[in-house]
């Protein structure tokens, strides 16, 4: 169980780019980070709006000082001191995410950056190198992926409690862009148009989380072929896409759909996860995250809860609340960000044994979600045609 004992040496000094005050991410990133005592926000650049920048950061405890304009100006201000930042989280539109990313980690800064993590495969690896290069680390916020019962599925999977994996089942759709962009917010905007979104709509926006989570749960399946089917439902948001299929076959013969879309009328948001084994199938839902459905063929249904000591050892060992209490998107951001420490605190230590076996959703993870994206966008566009999965 985690209990906010600090399980670094020091807690780590964080910047922000990004996540300010009419942002939409930023306070999950805070609500992440300054819980256990992993990190201490001291340096931001917090807005495109410089002064509402300074004003938020300001508001947020940190010296006006270090609330910089840009992100330039806090990579030059910070590495100038002896008490810099180490670690900058990128929570800017897509299209911002691999210059901030690269020019943070040239000055020798971790990253911790949003999905969907860059445009292109090809940006990822330059990436990788250069983090490898620099001997720093690249996390990614895939927010629920922290969760204990998500590591309770990966661990029932691993174990054969469900036999030969043959379908999975996945969906994150909600209803908000159901109607036109007219006068829409920012955050719409950016995301409807490939310039700052990408070459993907709601696969990036929120397929990428089903993706890395199916990741996690299936840990030795690789996906062999796709065929995607995408479709703007309103046409001023295509070429990119607010409604998407996925049919996916995975190297052991298993079969898989995923749908994504932000035209769901009347959804009010939810991801959602079956996974059918030969035996027995797991199902959850971010909305009932507390409950895992336990299916075995033949016998009467299970509902697991958090928490509770039947559970799997991994699972027990992420949970923050306790089964009488609700675990949820928060706690799971905090066990990501406390992960992405402990990776940081190893570099810094040269401790690349424990590095080893660390999970956390690393730059790695960024890179196969917009792999996975690449080979949808690939499909789609030759006509919803299969792929082979590259
Ligand atoms: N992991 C998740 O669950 C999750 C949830 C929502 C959004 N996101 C991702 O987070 C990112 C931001 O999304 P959002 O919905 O918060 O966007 P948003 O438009 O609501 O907010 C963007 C913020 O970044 C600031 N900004 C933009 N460019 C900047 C720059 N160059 N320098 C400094 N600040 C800048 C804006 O002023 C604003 O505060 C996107 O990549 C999105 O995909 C992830």
């Amino acid at each position: 169980m985690i209990n906010g004992e600090r399980l670094i040496e020091r807690p780590l000094r964080w910047g922000m780019v990004g996540g300010g005050r009419t942002g939409q991410v930023g306070y999950k990133h805070r609500t992440g980070a300054l819980r256990d005592g992993t990190y201490s926000l001291v340096a931001g650049a917090f807005d495109l709006d410089a002064e509402r920048g300074r004003d938020f950061g300001v508001r947020l405890g940190v010296e006006a000082g270090r609330c910089y304009a840009t992100y330039q100006d806090l990579i030059a201000g910070e590495t100038a001191r002896d008490d810099a930042v180490e670690v900058v989280s990128v929570a800017t539109p897509n299209f911002t995410h691999y210059e901030i990313t690269r020019a943070c980690l040239e000055a020798g800064l971790h990253v911790i950056c949003e999905k969907p993590l860059f445009f292109t495969v090809a940006e990822s690896e330059q990436i990788k190198e250069l983090a490898e290069h620099k001997n720093l680390i690249v996390g990614v916020t895939y927010g629920f992926t922290g969760h204990p019962l998500v590591h309770q599925m990966a661990t029932m999977v691993k174990k054969g409690m469900l036999g030969d994996i043959r379908i999975v089942d996945m969906a994150y759709t909600h209803g908000f862009n159901s109607g036109d962009d007219v006068g829409a917010p920012e955050a719409v905007k950016w995301r409807t148009n490939p310039k700052t979104a990408g070459s993907t709509f709601v696969l990036g926006d929120i397929g990428t989380h089903l993706y890395y989570l199916s990741e996690i749960v299936l840990a030795d399946l690789k996906i062999e072929k796709l065929l995607c089917d995408r479709k703007a439902f309103i046409p001023s948001r295509a070429p990119l896409e607010d409604h998407a299929t996925v049919l996916m076959h995975y190297n052991n013969g298993a079969r898989g759909r995923l749908w994504v879309s932000s035209v769901d009328a009347g959804n009010m948001g939810s991801q959602r996860y079956r996974f059918v084994g030969s035996k027995a199938s797991i199902a959850w839902s971010d909305s009932h995250p507390d409950q895992l459905v336990y299916q075995v063929q033949g016998e009467p249904e299970r509902i697991m809860h958090h928490g509770m000591p039947y559970l799997e050892d991994e699972s027990l060992a992420v949970d923050r609340m306790g089964a009488l209490h609700t675990e949820g998107l928060g706690d799971s951001w905090s066990n990501i960000y406390l992960w992405i420490a402990q990776a940081i605190d190893a570099k810094r230590r040269g401790d690349e044994a424990f590095l080893k076996t660390h999970h956390y959703p690393d730059i790695n993870a960024g890179l196969e979600g917009v792999r996975f994206l690449e080979n949808c966008v690939r499909s789609a566009d030759a006509g919803a045609v299969w792929v082979d999965f590259e």
